[in-house]
């Protein structure tokens, strides 16, 4: 219901501007605030390249580098100025793990996705419970999804983060 909620908002949001009905929205980057950890703050979300139409969402501080993010529906796509599609996933509650890591692959992507008060969010049905970044190996901060079936013992060196959409 919190998801229909945020969708009419998006729906809302959107009504300035004439767009046929099933429009991607506008395009933003994702950058973090909210952090306790304050190197963590005023991040870009990118994608780092792992493999054939494989990343794993790292942050720069680099605006300019940071790919532009849309969402169509629920399915958050990474423009990567390739002539396919880029969808971002979390990887969900597969593995009974307290967080998963982020990932942005080639292909339709993942539903379930959206923009509630200007923050980028997943589905808390899906299990979502917030973002967590952590140094980590590709020596860079990373982004996990906190999956709300487990109570994390989260390291110091992690933070939970929010993801603001900046257009
Ligand atoms: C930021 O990224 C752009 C585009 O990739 C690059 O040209 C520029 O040198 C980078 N700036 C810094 C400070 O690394
Ligand atoms: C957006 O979603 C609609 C409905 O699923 C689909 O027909 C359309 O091709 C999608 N557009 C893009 C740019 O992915």
């Amino acid at each position: 219901m919190k998801l229909l909620a945020s969708l009419a908002l998006l729906a809302a949001s959107t009504l300035a501007t004439p767009v046929a009905p099933r429009a991607p929205t506008k395009e933003f980057k994702l950058k973090t605030t909210d952090s306790t950890i304050s190197e963590f703050n005023n991040l870009y979300l990118y994608s780092y390249h792992t493999g054939a139409g494989l990343s794993d969402g790292v942050f720069s501080s680099n605006a300019t580098a940071a790919p532009k993010f849309s969402l169509n529906g629920t399915t958050a796509y990474a423009d990567l100025g390739t002539s396919f599609l880029w969808g971002v996933e979390v990887n969900g509650d597969t593995n009974y793990a307290a967080w998963e890591p982020v990932t942005i692959n080639a292909g339709q992507g993942e539903a379930e996705f959206a923009i509630q008060d200007g923050n980028f969010v997943y589905s808390e049905e899906q299990g979502f419970a917030g973002w967590l970044v952590c140094p980590w190996y590709h020596n860079a901060p990373q982004l996990f999804a906190l999956i709300k079936y487990y109570d994390p013992v989260i390291p110091s060196s992690c933070s939970k983060v929010t993801l603001k959409a900046v257009y």
